[in-house]
C-alpha cells in the first residue's frame, strides 16, 4: 500500500470540513494527496444522507471501486461520514460490499489515523461508529482548500427535528464550542493568510457557547463581535440559520460588524403555514415575510438565499402556490430547491399523502422558473457598479468575456462579492487570494461578469 490518499466528499460544508481534517491529519503522517482515486494507498469516501441521490451516488462510486478491489489492487477502502450513522447503511456495506476496510462515523473522525494504523498492523476490517459525539476535541489540523478562506465549525449537530430531514439522527444533538477556542483558532488563520471565514453551524442561530474566562454564555452575536475584532480577517460568513431564532440582535450586528458580509442564507422550505407546521418549522409564513422585511429595513442591500422543497407529503396545489407567492414577495438573490426525498427513520416518511414523482417534478420546474427570474433581476442591478471581489482561483467558465480572450500572463479568474455574487473576470493569476474592485460589464442568472478597475492588498505581484 502507497502513502497517498484520496478522499470523495459528498454533501454540505460540514462534510467538505470534515475530509480537510482528514487530510490535515493523513499529511501529519506523511500521506500525500492523490489527485486520481486510482493511484491512491487510502481511498476515503465521506458520505451524505439528506437526499436519496446522495445515498445512490455513494453506492454507484462504491461499486465502481470493487473491480479494483477484486483484481487484488493493494488499498485501503474507507467510508465515512453521514449515511454511517444509520445501521441499515452499515448492513448493506457489509453484505454487498464487504471488502470495505474502515467504517467510522461523524463522531468520531479523530480517531481516523489510529483505524488506519490497527488496520495496517492486524490486516482486519474495522467498524467504529458513535450514537452520539463525546467531548468536542479541539486543535485538529485542517488541510484547507484555499489559503485565503477557511471553514470553522462553531458548533455540531441539530436539536431541530424538521420532519423530513435525517440530519439530526446522523450528526446528534447540539454542542457548542467555547468562543475563545474559535477565536483562537480565527487568529491563527489570520496568521496564515485567511481573510475570509465561513462559520459552520447546522443552526448558528442556537449557538450557546461556555465562556472560559467566566462560565457565563456567549451568544451568536456576541461571537461575531468577538471574530469581528480579529485583525487579518476581512470577511465573515456563516451558514445556516435557522428563521424561527434569528434574533434582533443578530439584525443589528449586520449593521455594526464591519466585516459581516451583507449575504443571508436563511432556508424557508415551503410558503405554505400548514406545510411548515407540518414539517416542524415553528414559523408561518407570515412570520417569515415579517422577518425579511425587518432584516431588509436595517440592510437595504442584503443578498437572501433560501432552500425549498417540493412536494412535501401533503403539499396541495394551494400550497405550493403558496410557495410561488412567497417567493415573488421575497424576491431572493438565489435559491436552492429539492424535491422531498423520504428518509428513512424520520417522521415525514410515515406521512400519508406522499406526493407522485410527476407532480413534484412539474411543481419543481414551475418553481424554477420564479426563483431563476428574481435571480436574474438581482443580478442585472450589479451592471454598472463597481464592487470589491475576493479572488478565489480560476474561472470554471472560459468563454463569454463579452468577447475578451485572456492576454498574455492573464488568466480567466472568479470570485465573490460581499453578497456572495459569484463574478468572472481576467486578470493576473498571481491576484487569487487578493481583494480587486471590478466593474460589472454583464449578468445573467447565476454569475456576473466584469473588468479590473482597481486592485488592493496586491500580493505576489506587488512584489515583483
Ligand atoms: N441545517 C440547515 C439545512 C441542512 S440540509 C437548515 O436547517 O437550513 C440542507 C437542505 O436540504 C435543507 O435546507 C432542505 O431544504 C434540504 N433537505 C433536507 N432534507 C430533505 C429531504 N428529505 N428531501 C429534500 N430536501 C431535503
Ligand atoms: Fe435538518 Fe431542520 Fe436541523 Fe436543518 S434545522 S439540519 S433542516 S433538522
Ligand atoms: Fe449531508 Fe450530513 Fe451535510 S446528511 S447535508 S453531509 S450534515
Amino acid at each position: 500500500m502507497n502513502k497517498s490518499y484520496h478522499i470523495t466528499t459528498f454533501g454540505c460544508q460540514m462534510n467538505e470540513h470534515d475530509s480537510e481534517i482528514i487530510s490535515g491529519m493523513l499529511s501529519e503522517l506523511g500521506y500525500e494527496e492523490s489527485k486520481e482515486r486510482k493511484n491512491a494507498g487510502i481511498v476515503i469516501i465521506n458520505t451524505c444522507s439528506v437526499r436519496e441521490n446522495a445515498d445512490k451516488r455513494f453506492f454507484g462510486t462504491l461499486g465502481q471501486l470493487k473491480r479494483r478491489k477484486e483484481e487484488g489492487d493493494d488499498f485501503l477502502m474507507c467510508v465515512c461520514g453521514c449515511m454511517m450513522q444509520q445501521q441499515h447503511i452499515i448492513d448493506t456495506i457489509k453484505q454487498k460490499y464487504p471488502w470495505v476496510d474502515i467504517i467510522f462515523g461523524t463522531h468520531n473522525i479523530h480517531e481516523f489515523p489510529k483505524l488506519v494504523e490497527n488496520v495496517v498492523a492486524e490486516k482486519k476490517k474495522i467498524t467504529d461508529v458513535w450514537e452520539e459525539g463525546g467531548e468536542i476535541i479541539e486543535g485538529l489540523p485542517a488541510r484547507r482548500l484555499h489559503k485565503h478562506k477557511a471553514f470553522v465549525n462553531i458548533m455540531y449537530g441539530c436539536n431541530n427535528f424538521c420532519t423530513y430531514c435525517i440530519v439530526p439522527y446522523t450528526r446528534g444533538r447540539e454542542r457548542s464550542r467555547k468562543p475563545e477556542e474559535i477565536v483562537r483558532e480565527i487568529q491563527a488563520l489570520a496568521e496564515d493568510g485567511v481573510k475570509e471565514v465561513m462559520l459552520l453551524g447546522q443552526n448558528v442561530n442556537s449557538y450557546r457557547g461556555l465562556r472560559e474566562s467566566d462560565g457565563s454564555i456567549a451568544d451568536f452575536t456576541d461571537l461575531l463581535y468577538m471574530i469581528n475584532e480579529i485583525e487579518g480577517i476581512e470577511r465573515i460568513r456563516f451558514m445556516t440559520s435557522h428563521p424561527k431564532d434569528l434574533s434582533e440582535k443578530l439584525i443589528e450586528a449586520f449593521v455594526q460588524c464591519r466585516k459581516l458580509c451583507k449575504s443571508l442564507h436563511l432556508p424557508v422550505q415551503s410558503g405554505s403555514s400548514e406545510v411548515l407546521r407540518r414539517m416542524n418549522r415553528r414559523y408561518t409564513k407570515e412570520d417569515y415575510l415579517a422577518l425579511v422585511s425587518k432584516l431588509r429595513q436595517a440592510v437595504p442591500e442584503i443578498a437572501l438565499t433560501t432552500d425549498i422543497i417540493v412536494g412535501f407529503p401533503g403539499e396541495s396545489e394551494e400550497d405550493f402556490a403558496e410557495t410561488l407567492d412567497l417567493c415573488q414577495k421575497v424576491q431572493y438573490d438565489s435559491a436552492f430547491t429539492f424535491l422531498y426525498s423520504i428518509r428513512r427513520g424520520t417522521p415525514a416518511e410515515k406521512y400519508e399523502d406522499q406526493i407522485p414523482e410527476e407532480i413534484k417534478h412539474c411543481r419543481f420546474n414551475r418553481l424554477v422558473e420564479v426563483v431563476n427570474a428574481s435571480s436574474a433581476q438581482k443580478n442585472a442591478a450589479y451592471v454598472g457598479r463597481v464592487v470589491r471581489v475576493l479572488v478565489d482561483g480560476e474561472s470554471k467558465r472560459e468563454r463569454g468575456y463579452g468577447g475578451e480572450k485572456p492576454g498574455s500572463g492573464m488568466t480567466a479568474l472568479a470570485g465573490r462579492t460581499d453578497t456572495f455574487k459569484l463574478v468572472n473576470f481576467i486578470g493576473a493569476k498571481e491576484l487569487i487570494g487578493s481583494f480587486v474592485e471590478v466593474e460589472i460589464t454583464a449578468a445573467n442568472t447565476f454569475s456576473l461578469t466584469g473588468k479590473i478597475v482597481g486592485k488592493e492588498n496586491f500580493s505576489v505581484a506587488d512584489k515583483k
